[in-house]
């Protein structure tokens, strides 16, 4: 799409200089997050700094409250932070505007909810197709055997023109990964993917998530789940809005 292609052309000087000398996919630099409230203000993120290469797949974990989806919301610019820098590739990416942010996410950034969030008025291979129509990155033509594709690779083909209503949640939630990876983006961030799945559903995302790492995407996952988090490569743990560990497990 030519809006895609003037934003990355927009970017200042400034944010792409810092962006030439990063070499991590992902930088995120002396990142705070205030809320004011009635109730006053909140400091839910004091000072992160993470880098990520490409290729890990990172755990989140860290009690309720402890600044886990805020984390996330400055990564895929759901939010923005209150001082610091979030740079993801070469996008800068507390720098962008609303229209940019919206159009960089939906191709970059690949993003699982905890509640699936499917459009329950549209049929499933609908919902993997959606990105598609917002970015305009794959042709009209292309689109569905895409879809198709991705749903094929999530095992849920053979449900493609149900509405989501018909399939269980597991099921809902592997069309939610193929509609994260609608755009092909190089980054996929899931905020406690598992948390509305049981065990044995879990065991499937977890297997899908390996085969997306092993075909070098990276990955950012929250959970509150220890053992699924022992499974990735690398393993966060956030405390009072602070990295209070971080280490390597494969
Ligand atoms: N929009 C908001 N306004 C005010 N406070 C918020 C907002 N979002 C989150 N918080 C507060 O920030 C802290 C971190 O929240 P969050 O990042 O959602 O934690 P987690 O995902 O680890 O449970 C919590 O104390 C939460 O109440
Ligand atoms: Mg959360």
């Amino acid at each position: 799409m030519f809006g895609f292609f003037s934003f990355k052309g927009k970017q200042s000087t400034k944010s792409q200089d810092i962006a030439q000398n990063n070499k991590h996919l992902i930088t995120m630099q002396d990142v705070v997050k205030i809320y004011s409230g009635a109730a006053g203000e909140f400091m839910a993120l004091n000072g992160i700094n993470l880098e990520v290469e490409r290729g890990e797949f990172v755990s989140v974990v860290g009690k309720s409250g402890s600044g886990k989806s805020t984390l996330i919301n400055m990564l895929t610019g759901i939010d923005r932070p209150t001082r610091g820098t979030v740079h993801v590739g070469s996008t800068a990416v507390h720098t962008l505007s609303e229209g940019q942010m919206a159009l960089w996410r939906g191709i970059d950034m690949g993003i699982v909810f905890q509640f699936f969030q499917l459009l329950p008025t549209l049929t499933i291979v609908e919902n993997v197709m959606l990105p598609m129509d917002f970015a305009d990155k794959y042709s009209f033509a292309e689109r569905e055997g895409r879809a198709l594709k991705l749903l094929e690779q999530v095992d849920v083909s053979e449900h493609a023109y149900k509405l989501p209503t018909a399939i269980s949640g597991g099921q809902q939630q592997r069309v939610a990964i193929a509609r994260a990876l609608a755009n092909d983006p190089p980054i996929v961030v899931a905020d406690e993917p598992t948390g509305n799945l049981d065990s044995k559903t879990t065991g499937t995302i977890l297997e899908l998530f390996n085969k997306l790492v092993d075909s070098n995407k990276t990955i950012v996952m929250v959970t509150h789940d220890n053992d699924l988090a022992k499974e990735g490569t690398r393993l966060i743990s956030i405390a009072d809005g602070e990295i209070a560990n971080d280490v390597r497990l494969k």
